[in-house]
């Protein structure tokens, strides 16, 4: 599907306005699968990822840090640009929107659209969601509120700039029907093109300075910045030096957008008529996923049960995680991630299918062989019908079927299926009972060739997910690379007969060690439970406890108190201390938060009562039950007393 030689790879460029999270993960180590994959296909391949990092967010984040937008930016920005090593990120540039050689570009690309005549100025009154940073339709929004935050937009009139954005969409319209795959999976592209049923508006580019100066400003009026989508979405070409640059004429026209479902409209509508307007090619493809939940639940920074792809690598390994995500999720929809379900995948899949394979031929080699591959016998593959090579040969037509596609879950599929056909090729053929009878011997060589061939075959296809397994499993079987690289084209893990006779293969190293769900549930417990008594320890005698060192205002910054109501309470079986409570933050959803208040509240003792949470702290699992949130209380003469207000508070409104 991918035709052209060359492929541009692009994750969003993420904003600096909270660290990485577990779906910032999920994109990046997406893009880098079919980069890799690209590459495998002997393609040249150019990947870039970065930070999106001008705009009102970002400045109220630096703000709420105490930082200032440069000193804050510099920071976040390095988080995302150390962890990318950590996943086996394999970018090759990392591009940031305030790079001096980015601005020139946004600028020259304003100035081309301006020259062009679709820009113009104009008062305007329109309803506004600061989250978002751009201006709504009435027909956008759900129940009057802003779809992504839940909070009704603000009415603001403006002086600005517009893009004729208006103007392109019938264009727009016949591109995306020209070209069915523009804007994949399918539900994707329907759902822009529902969206183009309506009248486009044109699109605000400017922000005035006595509003927001953390921008980029107008190379036609220094009183505005531009528009943050504007800078972000320009830096797909600035990194490849447009106009001139040697990368941009090599690579632009191949290239290959991915992005999650937020974001489909300013790359699906905004980006295209940029392009149009300006006179340059438009993208190939852009390719859309769904979301992560966790537990259950939507991730969002606010309600703070993002997951710390740094911990779950910590705990899991990084191939580990990277398997689970691109075989967890089908491209396009949503997925959940829970502890349980990836410590499944990776005992089931990774452990006893992939790594069970793996040591188990290489254990009969070395038993029957010294651990030298033995030659095959093709009078017997054919006589006793011992060749895998049909299945291998089958197997790679399913994987890069599937994998042109983005279909990487299926991809996976087409792998584990053929594991599975080698666990049924050894417990058919026999070869225990073949290796005691001396006169069998070349059909017992038969057998463990077409094994250690497989073992090629699926080192070879597992390395756009699992880089590090595949290159172990290589080196294991005695497989050379080139100097300057470490996997194999699809092209040369075709051939059968690869595999050298006399070639020594290593002793098995374990793949993947089981993980224990029993001792893994139970460390959580601990944990847990430690946290709880910590969190609501009554030690009778609170006043003599020592002051806990010192901390700067930038500590205490970091802990968000928030005003919450609670709506609803109930005890929990078997857990005394604990009630579980529904707590209105001012948020879409009121959160559930797990108190240790039962002996001295009950349920009828709390319900209505505005309490103080901590809304930043990391979810934690009590007793089973997701706690998204803490409830400030003293403990006083044996008592627990909640933190609250001497008059009613708005849900949500913060504590400083
Ligand atoms: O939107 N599941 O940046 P951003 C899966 N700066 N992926 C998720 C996710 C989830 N729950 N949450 C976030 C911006 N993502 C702009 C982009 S591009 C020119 C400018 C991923 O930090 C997914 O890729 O909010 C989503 O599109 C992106 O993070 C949004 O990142």
């Amino acid at each position: 599907m991918n035709s052209s030689k060359n492929v541009f790879f692009t994750t969003p460029i993420y904003y600096v306005n909270a660290k990485p999270h577990l779906g910032h993960a999920y994109t990046t180590i997406t893009v880098d699968v079919a980069a890799r994959y690209s590459r495998m296909s002997g393609k040249e391949t150019y990947f870039l990822t970065g930070t999106d990092e001008h705009g009102d967010k970002i400045v109220e984040a630096a703000e709420k840090q105490n930082k200032s937008p440069q000193v804050y930016t510099e920071e976040i920005s390095a988080q995302f640009r150390d962890l990318w090593p950590k996943l086996n990120i394999s970018n090759n540039d990392f591009i940031r929107t305030t790079n001096p050689d980015h601005i020139k570009v946004v600028e020259d690309l304003l100035t081309r659209i301006h020259d062009s005549g679709d820009i113009y100025f104009s008062e305007y009154e329109g309803i506004y969601c600061f989250g978002c940073e751009r201006f709504y339709q009435e027909r956008e929004l759900i129940d009057g509120k802003c779809p992504d935050h839940g909070t009704e937009p603000k009415k603001i009139r403006e002086a600005n700039y517009f893009f004729a954005m208006s103007k392109y969409q019938d264009w727009l319209i016949d591109h995306i029907k020209q070209n069915p795959d523009f804007i994949r999976p399918e539900r994707y592209r329907n759902e822009i093109l529902s969206f183009l049923k309506e009248p486009l508006e044109d699109l605000c580019i400017s922000r005035p300075k006595s509003r927001l100066t953390w921008g980029i400003t107008l190379p036609f009026d220094s009183n505005y910045v531009t528009y943050v989508w504007f800078d972000a979405l320009t830096n797909y070409i600035s990194a490849l030096g447009f106009p001139d640059g040697e990368l941009f004429s090599k690579f632009w026209s191949g290239t290959q957008h991915f992005v999650a479902k937020d974001i489909i409209k300013p790359h699906g509508i905004y980006w295209p008529t940029m392009l149009k307007s300006a006179g340059i090619e438009i993208y190939k493809n852009l390719n859309v996923h769904g979301f992560w939940n966790v537990s259950g639940s939507k991730m969002s920074k606010s309600i703070g049960n993002v997951t710390d792809p740094v911990a779950v690598t910590a705990a899991y390994g990084v191939d580990p995680f990277r398997y689970f995500l691109m075989r967890e999720m089908t491209f396009g929809l949503d997925s959940n991630f829970t502890e349980e379900a990836i410590i499944q995948r990776i005992n089931s899949d990774l452990a006893n299918d992939l790594g069970n394979a793996f040591s188990r031929v290489l254990a009969m080699n070395h038993k029957y062989f010294n651990g030298e591959i033995p030659d095959t016998d093709r009078d017997i593959e054919k006589e006793k019908e011992l060749s895998l090579k049909d299945s291998a040969i089958d197997t790679i037509g399913a994987f890069v079927g599937a994998m042109d596609q983005n279909e990487f879950h299926k991809g996976l599929i087409a792998v584990w299926d053929f594991i599975s056909i080698i666990n049924k090729y050894i417990d058919t053929s026999v070869p225990w009972v073949v290796a005691k009878d001396k006169t069998r011997r070349k059909e017992l060589a038969t057998i463990i060739y077409n094994l250690v061939e497989s073992l090629r075959v699926i080192a070879g296809l597992i390395y756009p997910v699992m880089p590090e397994t595949s290159i172990k499993m290589f080196r294991v079987l005695g497989i050379q690379f080139d100097e300057d690289r470490e996997f194999k084209t699809i092209e040369e893990i075709l051939p059968w007969y690869q595999s050298c006779a006399g070639t020594r293969v290593e002793k098995t190293p374990t793949l993947f060690p089981r993980i224990d769900p029993e001792k893994i549930v139970q460390e959580i417990r601990e944990i847990k439970s430690g946290q709880e008594d910590e969190r609501y320890q009554d030690s009778g005698k609170e006043s003599s406890l020592p002051l806990k060192p010192e901390i700067t205002i930038e500590d205490f910054a970091k802990i968000d108190l928030r005003t919450g109501t609670i709506i609803s309470a109930e005890k929990i079986k078997k857990a005394n201390k604990l009630l579980r409570l529904k707590v209105d933050l001012g948020e879409q959803e009121p959160r559930q938060i797990i108190a240790g208040i039962a002996k001295n509240y009950g349920p009828e003792d709390v319900i209505g009562k505005q309490v103080v949470v901590v809304a930043n702290l990391k979810p934690a699992k009590l007793m089973g039950e997701i706690s998204q949130g803490m409830l400030l209380a003293a403990s006083s003469d044996s008592h627990l007393l909640l933190a609250g207000f001497e008059s009613p508070v708005n849900p949500g409104s913060q504590v400083k």
